[in-house]
This record gives C-alpha cells, sequence and structure tokens, in this order.
C-alpha cells in the first residue's frame, strides 16, 4: 500500500488525559492534518478535530469499556474480546489508533477475520485501554499475534510483557503453539526477545533446582552435562568457554536437554512457545552449546546472575511472592469453535 511511505499527518493526540505525538501515519479524515491536536475518545475511540465537537461527543457517550466480554480479570488489570466482524467501527477505530505507532502494514478497514484482545485498567470511570493484540480467527501458519500495541503513555511498564503472556495463555488453552506475525518492529522484537528471554530461563532454572535442591544456584550442576561429571572442570562448562562451542545448527539442538532432562519440546510445550522461537532464544542467551559432541542446555552465570538479580529487585520492593503475571486461572475464556 502506498499509505505507508506516507508522511506522518497527526501531529499529536489527546486521550484519556494523556497528550502524545504520533509516530507514523495513519488514514485519519484528510482534514485532520490541519489540526493542532486531534481528540480521541478513551472509550469509543472516536475521533474530534476541535475541542468543542470532541465534547458534545462525551456528553453523549455512554460506552465504559471495549465493546466485548471479560474474560481476564485480576487486582490489576482486565481483559475484553472483541469480535471484528460484530464491532467493526470500534475495531477500526482501535486500528486507526494503533497505526498512528506502528511503522508496517496493519489494517484499518478489514478487520472482520480478527479478535481483538484489549487490556484495560479498571478505575469507578472505567476500563481504560492500556494496549491490545489482534489475532486472526484462523492463522494458517499458527501465529497467536497479528499486531500487538502498548499505548505510548503506558509503555515500559510492563504491560507489553502482560500482553504477550496473555497471548500464549490463550495458547495453552487451545492446546497449539503460537508464535507473532513477522516481521516484527524493532520494538516488538525487542519486547518478544525480553518475554521469550525471561520465561525460558526461568523455567530452566527453577526446574534444574527443582530436581537437584541440594544445589541453590542451579548452575552447575545445570550446566554439567552428565556425560561430563567425570571431568573435574566444571568452571569452564558453565561459563561455555573453551570446552564448548556454541550449537549452530538448530536442527541438530533440537535434541539437547538440561542436566536434569528438560528437553525444548518441553519447554516449548509448558510455555506454547514454537520449538523455532525456543532455541533461537537459547542461542540468543549462550545456553545451547555442543559438548563433546552432545548437546546440551546449560545456565551460564550470566543467566543465573541476571535471574538472581530479577529476584533481588522484586525483594526490596517488598514483592514476597512471584512477579505477578496473567493468573491462567483467572481466564475465562474457551477457543472459539
Ligand atoms: N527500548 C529498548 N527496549 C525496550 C523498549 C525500548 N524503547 N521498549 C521495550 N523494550 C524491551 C525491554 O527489554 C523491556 O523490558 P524492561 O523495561 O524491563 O527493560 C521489554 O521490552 C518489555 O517492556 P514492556 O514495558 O513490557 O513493554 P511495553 O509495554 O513498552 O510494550 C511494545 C512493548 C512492543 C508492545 C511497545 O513497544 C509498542 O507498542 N510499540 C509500538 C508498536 C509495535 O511496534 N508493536 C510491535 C509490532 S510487531
Ligand atoms: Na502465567
Amino acid at each position: 500500500q502506498t499509505e505507508i511511505s506516507r508522511v506522518r499527518n497527526i501531529a499529536r493526540i489527546q486521550m484519556g488525559g494523556y497528550e502524545m505525538e504520533s509516530w507514523y501515519f495513519s488514514p485519519y479524515p484528510a482534514s485532520f492534518t490541519e489540526a493542532d491536536l486531534v481528540y480521541i475518545c478513551e472509550f469509543c475511540l472516536g475521533y474530534y478535530d476541535s475541542l468543542q465537537t470532541f465534547t458534545r461527543h462525551r456528553a453523549k457517550c455512554t460506552l465504559m469499556h471495549p465493546p466485548g466480554n471479560e474474560i481476564y480479570r485480576d487486582d490489576n488489570v482486565s481483559f475484553f474480546e472483541i469480535d471484528g466482524r460484530r464491532q467493526r467501527t470500534w475495531c477500526r477505530n482501535l486500528c486507526l489508533l494503533s497505526k498512528l505507532f506502528l511503522d508496517h502494514k496493519t489494517l484499518y478497514y478489514d478487520v472482520d477475520p480478527f479478535l481483538f484482545y484489549c487490556m484495560t485498567t479498571r478505575d469507578q470511570h472505567g476500563c481504560h485501554l492500556v494496549g491490545y493484540f489482534s489475532k486472526e480467527k484462523e492463522s494458517a501458519e499458527g501465529y497467536n499475534v497479528a499486531c500487538i500495541l502498548t499505548l505510548p503513555q503506558h509503555q515500559r511498564k510492563g504491560f507489553g510483557n502482560l500482553l504477550m503472556e496473555f497471548s500464549y495463555e490463550l495458547s495453552k488453552r487451545e492446546g497449539k503453539l503460537g508464535s507473532p506475525e513477522k516481521p516484527l518492529s524493532d520494538l516488538g522484537l525487542m519486547g518478544y526477545r525480553k518475554y521469550w528471554g525471561t520465561i525460558i530461563t526461568n523455567l530452566v532454572i527453577e526446574h534444574e533446582r527443582s530436581h537437584d535442591p541440594s544445589n541453590p544456584t542451579g548452575a552447575a550442576s545445570a550446566a554439567t552435562p552428565t556425560t561430563t561429571q567425570t571431568n573435574g572442570n566444571n568452571t569452564n562448562h558453565t561459563t561455555g568457554r573453551n570446552t564448548s562451542t556454541s550449537a549452530s545448527a538448530a536442527s541438530a539442538s533440537a535434541s539437547a536437554t538440561t542436566h536434569s532432562g528438560l528437553s525444548i519440546e518441553d519447554i516449548s510445550n509448558q510455555t506454547a512457545m514454537t520449538t523455532t522461537d525456543v532455541i533461537n532464544t537459547l542461542q540468543t542467551k549462550r545456553m545451547l552449546q555442543v559438548y563433546k559432541n552432545q548437546h546440551v542446555i546449560v545456565l551460564t552465570e550470566a543467566v543465573v546472575k541476571e535471574y538472581e538479580d530479577a529476584r533481588e529487585r522484586e525483594r526490596k520492593k517488598g514483592i514476597v511472592t512471584r512477579r505477578r503475571g496473567i493468573e491462567g486461572e483467572k481466564l475465562v475464556w474457551k477457543p472459539p469453535v
């Protein structure tokens, strides 16, 4: 589409008490280019190029949450599922809004084939949109996310991570493995790398610890493949220096397991991530190595330190138990048939 290369046409928007700059072109009415500020109704996502018309609208708009079923609620957030076919206008408005912050091709018009999972925070005024992802009703490629966005005023607070976690929670409920649609934007890739890395390393570390409680760091035991136990030189295996080489062939490394036997397929099944995403993440984190012709999943010192630092930050913040992510048992949802 030619629209992609068009220049940014909307300078600033105001929404839900926040004012922000737009990043990219979005096909709002051509006349809106003249407006200093475009007003977006935070509930119906309607758009107005003057305070007067916006104020008139707000006096009439009765919507207090996204127009769909609330399928998840915890202390912090609610998720709503919206069908693009049933709520065409609302979903088109959402796509127009999100195009302001997405560089590559997104749909604005044909929303029918998509479901939209909208994350909100709640207060006495209603459920306020924080971010969303769209998902094809049928994805031939097995994508579990089409577009994903945290509204700019809420970015870098962990909401993107929650959206990603929720998308995998849906995949788990479907009994499927999923992956986001490619290509990812730079921000999308950074967000997913962080998500995949955290989930996988937490899983591996906690699995190794629970299978060898005598080893509270989990590091050495996981990093030392069974076949090397007679070799006293553990430190080198742990860091991956000298004795280990990086596994490059993804197909060959698919058979790798941790010291206690956790395989790539196990990780994939427990997280609903594709084995490709698991393998790429392990490689990025230098956790896939070859030792004595055997592919192994190891915990490097860096990975264990990252884990310990995160736990330490949580303790300092007074979070006694684990970070509250998406609690799967609170999802009231069956895969659409
Ligand atoms: N620079 C560097 N790293 C970043 C980043 C940035 N601007 N934004 C996110 N990250 C990485 C960080 O590792 C971050 O973890 P940290 O804050 O602990 O360092 C991690 O991603 C997750 O951050 P989080 O706060 O959970 O994500 P978010 O709410 O900011 O949302 C996106 C992430 C991708 C949804 C958001 O950036 C976005 O909406 N971007 C515009 C739309 C887009 O490009 N979507 C993807 C299309 S495929
Ligand atoms: Na979870």
